[in-house]
């Protein structure tokens, strides 16, 4: 079992106050856990207030975007340098609400994948079909071609810290979660596909977390997934109680399996 990683994507949610309280209270609740990576992803105008909490706590900042180039006239956009400034070490790139809504595309999410490595971040890549797509049968070819248009001319040493999470897209927010069997099939794909662009070294090592209505009631059976190696959770990481769940029945099921620090 590679180790888990929990990452909260509060979306647009949450003004400073209560991101600060957010925060504060998964804070408290999960000091001492230490078998799981800890992350979240709060709107970047909180990302400064959040970071200060975080300096030597068990939990990363992540952002949920960022443009490519370092720095430049291009009115509101933020750079990797300048979330790296605040305390940031992951990015989240390409999530399907910014496919859908802001004309992402693969090629977009190259570019920030880029950035995101070459300033030595940790770049959450994401991928999932629509309804229609695995409506049709596609599911594979779609994530497939998302994994390699990605990660396009990237040679392997540049990808080991890299992340991928799977979310199908008619999973998110609606509270029909992918089954664990479902979306081990793909997370299997994507190892596999890793391993016959890179190499089994890459494959065996790269974590690949499932998206897409996660709860306290089924991040078990998610995790007993050979090739599911952690959450990204919308919804349920926007109260402190549904996230430190997932947090606690995660690390619980990796002390069973002899994960520890
Ligand atoms: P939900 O957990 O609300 O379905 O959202 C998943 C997601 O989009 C995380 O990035």
């Amino acid at each position: 079992m590679r180790r888990p990683i929990i990452a909260g994507n509060w979306k647009m949610y949450k003004n400073v106050n209560e991101a600060v309280e957010l925060t504060n209270e998964i804070k408290r609740a999960v000091f001492n856990v230490n078998n799981v990576d800890i992350v979240i992803a709060p709107p970047f105008v909180n990302l400064s207030e959040v970071g200060d909490m975080l300096l030597e706590t068990n939990i990363r900042l992540s952002a949920q975007n960022c443009y490519w180039e370092q720095e430049g006239a291009f009115t509101g956009e933020i750079s990797v340098p300048m979330l790296k400034s605040v305390g940031c070490q992951y990015v989240i790139i390409g999530h399907s609400e910014r496919r859908k809504y802001f004309g992402e595309t693969d090629c977009t999410v190259n570019k920030k994948v880029a950035a995101v490595i070459e300033n030595e971040l940790i770049p959450i890549m994401c991928v999932g079909e629509t309804l229609e797509e695995r409506e049709a049968e596609k599911t594979l070819e779609v994530v497939k071609t998302q994994v390699t248009e990605g990660l396009a001319g990237f040679d392997e040493a540049y990808l080991k810290t890299l992340v991928i999470a799977y979310e199908p897209v008619w999973a998110i927010g609606t509270g029909k979660t992918a089954t664990p069997g479902q979306a081990q099939e793909v997370h299997a794909v994507i190892r596999n596909l890793i391993k016959d662009l890179y190499s089994e070294n890459l494959s065996s090592e790269i974590r690949i977390l499932y998206g897409g209505s996660v709860n306290p009631g089924n991040i078990e059976n998610l995790m007993n997934e050979t090739d599911i190696d952690g959450g990204l959770i919308g919804g349920a990481s926007l109260k402190s109680e549904g996230f430190i769940d997932i947090i606690k029945k995660t690390s619980n099921l990796c002390t069973k399996k002899g994960i520890e620090e």
